[in-house]
């Protein structure tokens, strides 16, 4: 009711300035009437009026809840207790906070196939992230212990008698299969410390055996929980915003690196794309420099823009005064192109107007734990979408598969801009882009296999990431 006709704000780019300039001010006006606007002051929660239930409300909020299927983690019954042996993995944990837990949860499956001791990971401050953040900072260190009692067993500190012990340093093949791990077992003759300097993605993504496919979804998704401080505000946030109604957590990739590392530079100024550029020629480890954006664009390798996200979730169905929780870094341009989404959707909210100055004051140093309360709001969303597909958005959508098939939309990037270019007809338009995203919200479906055509390890590489679609070894008919 805020808005008569949703789909008169999808013009893009608009044709027509007139009722452009018009419909900005009626926006404006209905805007002010309902809402101040206000959401830069903590707990605000505007009381818009619910739209009254309908069909439509049904399908923008519910999936069925897990449509028939369930998680099922428990061990076949040839599995045996972990045993106690005097073999340790030692392992240093690179990348963000999603890197490392997916990383972390190799790990343990990996020191299960070698019958090893895992000592608790380090995490790696040395990455952009920049964070001093400990193992027991961002995971609760003796739940994580405790809860895999059974599959391995694992230790906060190599004992002291094996700190001088004959020890081999282990650069691990990428998405190595079980026989690697058990080959590798040869170094236990004269080695009784492995150290593994970097733990993302070592496993492979198919061909294990069920049981250590389900020990990778109980370290995952039940040993790795979050500290008590993380879960405490994560909680706390989550139920802050279901208190406002429906929310849709929005994974918004705008920040100036993504773009400049991937030459995205689709509605910008002159200087802004000049200031990605420089930043791609300079950075040594980003081997493409010379991108089209229009090409990359139209390969759907762009991440949407605000604004394209704006439209699309509009386009959906999703009313004017739906909350958005935008998980996001620093958003490129400041608040310039927040407001292309803003247009559509007013009633956004970041983590700092969601939470206290006070509340945030331990976690603002901290990018991964920061990252954590994102990926908790993500998880425990009525809807989830990315803007573009990265570890975040892979493993939000593969935990929310793992609890029920919770709704996930996924863009289908080069359909959308296909016909946000075109976009001679509105109608047409968001018939179209309801029609080919029907498919594309997270109903269950096998984990996909290897792109046709590639061969050798490379098609390793391809395969949809375990823990993006856990299904079927993690998820089963009821
Ligand atoms: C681990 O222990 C089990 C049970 O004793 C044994 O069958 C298996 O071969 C061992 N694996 C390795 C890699 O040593
Ligand atoms: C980028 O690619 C588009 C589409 O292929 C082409 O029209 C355009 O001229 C290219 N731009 C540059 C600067 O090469």
């Amino acid at each position: 009711m805020v808005i008569s006709r949703p789909s008169s704000l999808l013009r893009f780019p608009s044709p027509s300035i007139s009722l452009y300039v018009l419909l900005v001010f009626c926006f404006s006006v209905l805007l002010f009437f309902f809402s101040q606007r206000q959401i830069s002051e903590v707990d605000t929660g505007l009381l818009l009026p619910e739209a009254p239930p309908s069909v439509l409300e049904d399908q923008l909020w519910h999936s069925s809840s897990g449509y028939g299927y369930h998680s099922c983690v428990k061990p076949t019954q040839k599995y045996e207790a972990a045993k106690v042996v005097d073999r340790y993995i030692t392992v240093n944990s690179n990348g963000g906070l999603n890197q490392m837990r997916t990383g972390i949860s190799d790990m343990v499956a990996v020191a299960r196939i070698m019958n090893a001791t895992l000592v608790i990971p380090r995490l790696d401050k040395r990455s952009f992230w920049q964070d001093s953040s400990t193992f027991a900072d961002i995971f609760d260190e003796p739940h994580f212990m405790q809860s895999l009692q059974r599959d391995v067993r694992i230790v906060q500190q190599l004992p002291k008698e094996f700190e001088s012990a004959p020890r081999a340093r282990k650069h691990l093949t990428s998405w190595a299969s079980a026989k690697y791990y058990e080959d590798l077992s040869q170094l236990w003759k004269d080695h009784q410390v492995i150290h593994v300097p970097k733990s993302d993605s070592r496993l492979a993504n198919n061909d294990l055996p069920i049981d250590i496919q389900k020990l990778r979804c109980r370290a995952l998704y039940g040993a790795l929980r979050f500290s008590s401080p993380i879960e405490e505000l994560g909680k706390k946030l989550v139920d802050r915003l279901r208190s406002r109604g429906h929310y849709i957590a929005l994974h918004l990739r705008y920040e100036k690196d993504m773009l400049a590392f991937t030459g995205c530079t689709h509605g910008l100024s002159e200087a802004e794309i000049e200031e990605l550029r420089t930043m791609r020629m300079s950075t040594n480890h980003w081997k493409m420099k010379n991108i089209n954006s229009t090409e990359q664009r139209n390969e759907g390798s762009c991440p949407l823009t605000p604004k394209e996200i704006g439209i699309f979730l509009r386009t959906l169905g999703y009313p004017a005064y739906t909350w958005i929780y935008v998980a996001a870094g620093e958003i490129f341009g400041g608040k310039k192109y927040l407001e292309d989404l803003r247009f559509n959707f007013p009633n956004l909210v970041f983590k700092n107007n969601l939470a206290t100055r006070e509340e945030m004051e331990e976690f603002v140093s901290h990018a991964t734990q920061t990252a954590a309360l994102d990926y908790i709001i993500s998880v425990e969303s009525d809807v989830f979408v990315s803007s573009y597909t990265g570890n975040m958005a892979r493993a939000v959508e593969g935990h929310r598969r793992f609890l029920g098939h919770r709704k996930t939309i996924t863009p289908d990037r080069k359909g959308l801009v296909e016909l946000f270019d075109k976009m001679e007809n509105e109608e047409l338009m968001k018939k179209t882009i309801t029609q080919i995203h029907k498919l594309r919200q997270g109903a269950p479906r096998r984990r996909y296999g290897s792109l046709p055509g590639i061969k050798g390890r490379q098609r390793l590489r391809t395969e949809e990431s375990f823990y993006q679609n856990p299904f079927p070894e993690c998820i089963c008919p009821t």
